[in-house]
């Protein structure tokens, strides 16, 4: 199992360590060099998520073979834009998709392998993928 994260608060990071540590493996962080700290950044997150918007997406390529765990933040209800670029490259079909959020839950879920979704203030990781 691979898994990969893309984190803004560092909530799903964490998820994605404890997962890894299961695995014996390392959580691969997705980056997009766009900072999206502070009240600005949550903005912009907001729109660029809320509007569908995709962005380049900078991580190590998964092995051709075998199902990817990814965890993420859940943005407007969706994926942050370099999630959305990974699903698109990496193929649904492939992917144990785990959205991390506060209250309400990914809307867009087919085609997944799997959706595992940890809501709340506190969460921890799944026991099984
Ligand atoms: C721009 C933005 C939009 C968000 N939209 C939602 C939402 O629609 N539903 C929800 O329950 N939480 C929403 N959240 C909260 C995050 O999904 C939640 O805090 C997440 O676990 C943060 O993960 P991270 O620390 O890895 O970034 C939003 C957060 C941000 C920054």
């Amino acid at each position: 199992m691979q898994v990969y994260y893309f984190t803004r608060s560092g909530r799903s990071k964490g998820i994605a360590e404890q997962l890894a540590s299961h695995f014996h493996t390392q959580a691969e962080q997705i980056e997009d060099g766009v900072d999206w700290s502070g009240a600005g950044g949550y903005m912009k997150a907001g729109y660029f998520s809320a509007s569908g918007k995709s962005l380049p997406a900078t991580y190590h390529s998964p092995e051709p073979e075998g199902t990817v765990a990814l965890v993420f933040p859940v943005w407007a209800g969706t994926f942050p834009p370099a999630v959305r670029t990974f699903i698109d490259q990496v193929g649904r079909e492939r992917i144990v998709c785990i959205p991390t959020s506060l209250g309400s839950k990914l809307k867009d879920r087919d085609g997944f392998a799997r959706v595992i979704d940890l809501v709340g203030k506190t969460i921890s990781a799944p026991e099984e993928l």
